[in-house]
């Protein structure tokens, strides 16, 4: 493709050939076994945001007059998603492009919320697992907030005794995951917001991923402990519509439990020509296109399809769990909770395993301390992807046995 604007104008018949040869090295995420990354929808939920996208497409969040139709869009998403987040009355929440944007939100709150209630605090830290997103250091390094990181416990989620210990007079505010990236695991929420509660701190929780898997794997029947605002002393809660809530990339939500808490993440300015410049989200002007498919997804697919959806994941994570477990040489690092899968060997290099994945079609990442493989389940994929993979992890980890598959990556990427 050239990379120089083209002095005449080109027929979209060809940028169209162009784009699709453009997609030929891409991954093949759309086949359900593409366990790395974002969860796929499946091709209808696909096309609901697609047709969505291309009716809302042109419109911005930011304009009140021009565009009210996405500001009335965006008040049902803000409607749903606090739905499914148990909110009480009187909760808000902000749509934002993503996780990262939405963990910058709630760190950037609590340091406001901080100054105002804690002036004495110059230089403000806050206490998170070790396994926590590098969104919050993102957030820390930009905003002059300290991030200490704390050691899991041997069950790979927050370790309660070293989270209390990890607090001083400059902490401010707590994290708990659901689940964690690496692990996906489950912090112990309750327990963590109690004890954040005692200290006085935010309590955050990221449920990035789990934020529209967890609410649903529980309305199935599935045990597990509730990660939401029916949880005491949850106080904001990060979750992306654009991982299981299977919303195209580009959507995701801050929600608090007080829509009083808004002020601390809200930025208002009015001195300059044109008026009134106020938004609770890093972004000024938004593409509503991602808020009309969030909206079109989630009216379509509906309480009933997501709790489906949720079923397939756990039908697919027992299936490859007991499956990686009858591989000699193979054991799961974690037990999972919610929609990730990591397992490793003791006398392997699972790396190289990792690796031989990826050339069979399973493209594979992988977990540095340990090294273990990483897999995240989508609702897309049934048991004959899960049988497909198993097949192909039998013969992959033979191979590295005999030496026939030596490890080729030299360090992890996660992006
Ligand atoms: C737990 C968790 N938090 C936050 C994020 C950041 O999300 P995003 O990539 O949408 O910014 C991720 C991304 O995978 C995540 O797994």
């Amino acid at each position: 493709m050239s990379t120089q604007l083209p002095k005449k104008g080109i027929h979209f018949k060809e940028l169209e050939r162009e784009l699709m040869a453009a997609r030929g090295d891409d991954l093949p995420w759309r086949r359900g076994t593409f366990y790395t990354y974002w969860p796929d929808p499946g091709d209808n939920t696909a096309l609901v945001a697609k047709e969505a996208m291309a009716l809302i497409g042109h419109q911005r969040v930011i304009s009140r007059r021009g565009n009210p139709s996405a500001l009335r869009l965006e008040r049902d998403v803000h409607g749903m998603v606090l739905d499914i987040l148990s909110a009480p009355e009187g909760a808000a929440t902000t749509l934002t492009a993503g996780g990262t944007e939405s963990n910058f939100l709630a760190v950037l709150a609590a340091r406001d919320w901080a100054r105002e209630t804690r002036p004495e605090i110059t230089r403000p830290q806050i206490v998170v697992p070790r396994a926590t997103h590098p969104s919050f250091d993102k957030a820390g390094h930009a905003l002059d907030v300290e991030v200490v990181r704390v050691a899991e416990g041997a069950d790979f989620r927050a370790d309660l005794k070293a989270m209390a210990a990890a607090v001083n007079e400059r902490t401010i505010m707590m994290v708990g995951a659901a689940p964690s990236f690496p692990f996906g695991r489950i912090d112990p929420i309750a327990e963590l917001a109690a004890l954040a509660g005692r200290h006085g701190l935010w309590f955050h929780v990221d449920a990035c991923i789990g934020g529209f898997l967890i609410p649903f794997l529980r309305k199935a029947g599935y045990q597990g402990q509730a990660i939401d605002f029916s949880v005491p002393g949850v106080r904001s809660i990060a979750a992306d519509l654009h991982k299981y809530g299977l919303t195209p990339t580009g959507l995701s939500t801050l929600a608090l439990r007080t829509a009083d808490d808004l002020r601390y993440h809200r930025f208002v300015f009015t001195d300059w020509p044109s008026g009134e410049y106020a938004t609770t989200s890093l972004a000024g002007s938004r593409n509503a296109a991602m808020v009309a498919a969030g909206w079109a997804v989630m009216r379509n697919l509906g309480e009933a399809g997501y709790i489906a959806k949720a079923e397939a994941v756990v039908r697919q994570t027992d299936a490859l769990t007991q499956g990686i477990a009858r591989i000699a040489g193979l054991r799961l690092l974690t037990e999972p909770e919610a929609g990730i899968i990591v397992y490793t060997a003791d006398a392997l290099d699972i790396v190289a395993v990792a690796d031989g994945m990826t050339e069979r079609g399973f493209p594979s990442r992988w977990l540095v301390r340990p090294h273990a493989i990483h897999l995240m389940i989508s609702p897309n994929g049934d048991l004959d992807t899960v049988a497909e993979y198993l097949g192909a992890l039998g013969v992959v980890v033979d191979a590295v046995k005999k030496g026939a598959i030596k490890r080729r990556s030299t360090s992890a990427v996660y992006a």
